[in-house]
Order: structure tokens, then C-alpha cells, then sequence
């Protein structure tokens, strides 16, 4: 239709580029049961993607993905970049923080398609590309974590690819491969590099693309009840409200995510030091849960290829498993059950996983490996079980390093256990070295650590 009065240019573009109707294809897609303030999560999640992509960019004019200059540039990136006053502290800010809401507001996205059975027929193939998106998502978390070659990047992708590498067959295989060799060197920087900045920003693309199309052509699953005629009735265009509600909800997580870049800028940890490993490696902190999953499940190769592959298939399968048509989360109380059951032990995980960070005696692994020979030499097996193995006078020492007694405690408890506990049949090792004690404290602090007790293998 044309209006009287409209603008010269509007027609224009309109003969050449067929504008107007590009423009209704985009903004007049109807929206069952009207525009509403819940749609507006996956537009979210798709302006963080455009945000990371744009600061992404930005960061990659400063970068320098070599071991010899990543830190630098990425400490240049933080003082004089962008002529500096703080713009490439910001930048990198934003696209730190905006990492961890899109984590955040992709989980928001796939439990509310899961709470609203919007997964079900005919969207299962869309729900598909959206685990795919969910993997990518979490790829591009793990390799940007590498990418500022801090001693925090460094052990805690030594300790990420360590567990590729427990993977039956083609584990050891994989692990060389994305590093690169045996350790972490010019190469694995280079891969990641590659990896975050090519693979999977194209891959996002293709796949975003796939999830939209799809959108538009199977259209918004729209509220889970209401019959269809009422719900006709009351049906909306996508243009005005509900674009305007959109526009609002990523307004609103673009300040989130601008006021923490500013009040709380990301830090930069001393160069990545491959010889100096008195450091404990901590995840990201959405991968808090799994890491405290991983020290819990044993043995560990049970945790380290059954947890994703269980939570993998369990994502593909949903939607051809679950086939009632029935959307309504008050009609489907095991999935909101599970919903809770699952949200919760995720956040207890992730509260124990932080506590335990900050309990851990950092670890020096000569020292580990000294004590390893101490408590074999003592006789502490006799009594002990690790990994199990051993005696079952005393408790299982499998996860000791995990309980977060302080190295006092530890020499305490070898020296004196009465001390600790009455009528204790522990003996005393007060014979031992000062150092030998140290040593032993050391590595049973160590065990059940993700990583040790040789995190450099
Ligand atoms: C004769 C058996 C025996 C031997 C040998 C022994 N322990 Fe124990 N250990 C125990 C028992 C039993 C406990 C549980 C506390 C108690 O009832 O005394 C314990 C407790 C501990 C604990 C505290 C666990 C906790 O968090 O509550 C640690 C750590 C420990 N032993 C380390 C060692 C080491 C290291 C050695 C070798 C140098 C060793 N033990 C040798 C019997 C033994």
C-alpha cells in the first residue's frame, strides 16, 4: 500500500531494492495471542552474540595470539588502546561481561523453551539447532578464556584440556591435537585463537541464520493455553510493540552489562609462568557446577565423558521423547520438577565450588609428588584408601584435598591425630622432616583436585 506524502528516498530504494516488502517480511510477522514481554529473551541472547562479534572485532585490532606478545596486548589493550583513558579496558569489559550474560541468558532462553514445551512438535528440529547454538556457546567460552595468557588462562585450560584427554581412545589423540603438542605453547594459542575468532563465529552465523529462518517459517509457539480462535483473535504483528519491547530488553542488558565493565573491569593475573605451578586453577565461573560435579563423580572418567554425553543426549533426545502435545508447565509437573531439582544443584555446586576455592592450599607439584612418595613410604595405605586402593581403618583420602583443611591442620593431624581425635588409632609420624611434612600436607592436599596431582601432564 502506498501513503501519500511518503518519503521520496523510501521510494527510491523501494523501485530498486524492493524495500517495503523486505520491510513487512521483517516486521509484520504475527504473533499468536499478541506481543509480550516473555518473547523478549531470544532477542536478547541474540544481541549479546551481536555484541561479542562488535567488541570481539574491536579487541582483534589490538591482539597478539603468540605466546611472546598475548599479555602484553592484552595488558596494552587495558591502558593505551583506543587511545586510551580506559576505551580498550571498557571494550574488553564488555565483551568479558557480555560472555557471561549471553551463558547466562542462554540458559534463561532453554529453560523457558523447555517450562513452555515450545520444543514439541513441529519445533524439534529448531530446538536442535538450538543445543548446537548452546554448544558453540560454551566452546567460545572455553577458548576465550586462554586467549589473555594469564597464569588464571593458562592452569585453567591445562586443566580443560587434561580432561579431554581422559576420553577412552581418542582422547590422548584429541588433546595433542588441540594443543598442539604435549604442553601449552605457541600453538595451542594459536588454535584457540583460531578457533574463537574463525571456526565459531562462522559457525554461529550458519547456525543462528538456520534458527531464525526456521522461526520464521514455523512461526512463535505463542502461549501454551488459550484456545487457537481467542488467540487468533487477539494476534499482533511483531512491529510496534513487540519490537519495542525487544529494543527495551537489550537496552536494558546492554547497561548491565556496560555497568559491570566499568565498576568491575576484568583483571589481568602476571604472565602465564608454565614453570611456577603453585597455582590452583579455577574455572569460569558458569563452569563452577561442572568442576565440582567432576571432583565428586569417581572414578573421574565417568564424570569427564558421562556428564556431557548425559546431559548431550539427554537435550537431543527431549523433543523426540517427550511427544505429548501438552504445553502447559502446570500440567507438566516432572518437567518443572526436574527444572528445579537441576537449577538447585547447580547453584549448591557452584557455592561449594567457589567456597573450595578459596579454601585450597596452593599446590607446588615437586612438592606433590614428594609427599606421594612419603605417604607411600609411611605406610599410610595400610590404613587409607586413594583411588581406591588401600586400607578401611581410616576414612578414604580420595578427595581429602577437597575438604579444605589448612596445611596446619594437616601436620597436626599426622603429628598428634588425638588432637583431633580422641582414642584416634592413627600413629604418630612426628619422625618425619619438617619438609617431608610439608610435602605430605601438600600432596594430600592435592588429591581429588581436578588436574593433580600432575597438572603438567
Ligand atoms: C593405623 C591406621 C592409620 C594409619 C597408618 C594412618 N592413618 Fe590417617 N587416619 C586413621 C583414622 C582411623 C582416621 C580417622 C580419624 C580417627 O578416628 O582417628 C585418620 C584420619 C586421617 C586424616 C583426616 C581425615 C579427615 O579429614 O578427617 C588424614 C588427613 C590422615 N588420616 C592422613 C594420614 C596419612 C598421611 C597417613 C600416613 C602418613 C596416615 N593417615 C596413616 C588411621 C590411620
Amino acid at each position: 500500500m502506498k501513503q501519500k506524502g511518503e518519503s521520496k528516498l523510501l521510494k527510491y530504494l523501494d523501485e530498486r531494492i524492493r524495500l517495503r516488502s523486505l520491510m513487512s517480511f521483517l516486521l509484520d510477522e504475527p504473533i499468536p495471542g499478541g506481543a509480550r514481554w516473555a518473547y523478549v529473551f531470544g532477542s536478547m541472547v541474540l544481541f549479546t552474540l551481536i555484541l561479542q562479534f562488535l567488541t570481539g572485532i574491536m579487541l582483534a585490532f589490538y591482539y597478539g595470539g603468540t605466546p611472546d606478545h598475548a599479555w602484553d596486548s592484552v595488558n596494552y589493550i587495558d591502558h593505551l588502546s583506543f587511545g586510551g583513558m580506559g576505551v580498550g579496558r571498557l571494550i574488553r569489559g564488555l565483551h568479558y561481561w557480555g560472555a557471561s550474560m549471553m551463558v547466562i541468558l542462554v540458559g534463561v532462553h532453554l529453560l523457558q523453551v523447555f517450562l513452555w514445551g515450545a520444543y514439541k512438535k513441529p519445533r524439534e528440529i529448531m530446538w536442535l539447532v538450538g543445543v548446537v547454538l548452546l554448544a558453540l556457546t560454551m566452546t567460545a567460552a572455553f577458548t576465550g578464556y586462554l586467549l589473555p595468557w594469564d597464569e588464571r588462562a593458562y592452569w585453567g585450560t591445562i586443566v580443560g584440556t587434561n580432561m579431554i584427554g581422559l576420553v577412552p581412545i581418542v582422547g590422548p589423540i584429541l588433546k595433542s591435537a588441540i594443543r598442539g603438542g604435549v604442553g601449552l605453547g605457541a600453538l595451542t594459542l594459536s588454535h584457540f585463537f583460531t578457533i574463537h575468532t574463525m571456526v565459531l563465529p562462522s559457525m554461529f552465523i550458519l547456525f543462528v541464520v538456520f534458527h531464525l529462518v526456521i522461526f520464521r517459517r514455523i512461526g512463535p509457539a505463542g502461549p501454551y493455553k488459550g484456545d487457537p480462535l481467542a488467540l487468533e483473535a487477539r494476534k499482533e504483528f511483531f512491529y510496534p510493540r513487540q519490537v519495542l519491547m525487544d529494543a527495551m530488553g537489550m537496552l536494558a542488558i546492554f547497561l548491565v552489562i556496560a555497568g559491570l565493565s566499568l565498576l568491575r573491569p576484568p583483571g589481568l593475573e602476571s604472565v602465564a609462568n608454565p614453570s611456577n605451578s603453585s597455582y590452583s586453577p579455577t574455572p569460569a565461573w558458569y563452569f563452577d557446577w561442572i568442576f565440582q560435579l567432576l571432583k565428586m563423580i569417581r572414578p573421574e572418567i565417568l564424570g569427564v565423558v558421562g556428564l556431557p554425553a548425559l546431559i548431550g543426549i539427554v537435550l537431543v533426545l527431549l523433543p523426540f521423547v517427550d511427544k505429548r502435545p501438552e504445553r502447559s508447565p502446570f500440567r507438566r509437573p516432572v518437567a518443572v520438577l526436574v527444572t528445579m531439582v537441576v537449577l538447585g544443584a547447580m547453584m549448591t555446586l557452584s557455592v561449594q565450588a567457589e567456597r573450595g576455592f578459596k579454601k585450597l592450599v596452593s599446590l607446588e607439584p615437586r612438592s606433590v609428588a614428594r609427599g606421594k612418595l612419603v605417604f607411600r613410604q609411611s605406610g599410610c595405605i595400610g590404613c587409607h584408601t586413594v583411588n581406591g586402593q588401600g586400607g578401611h581403618i581410616g576414612p578414604d583420602l580420595s578427595e581429602e584435598g577437597l575438604v579444605g583443611h589448612s596445611e596446619h591442620w594437616l601436620v597436626v593431624q599426622f603429628v598428634q591425630s588425638a588432637a583431633h581425635f580422641p582414642h584416634s588409632p592413627m600413629p604418630s609420624f612426628s619422625y618425619l622432616k619438617p619438609d617431608q611434612l610439608h610435602d605430605l600436607a601438600q600432596y594430600v592436599s592435592s588429591l581429588g583436585r581436578t588436574g593433580w596431582p600432575d597438572p603438567t601432564k
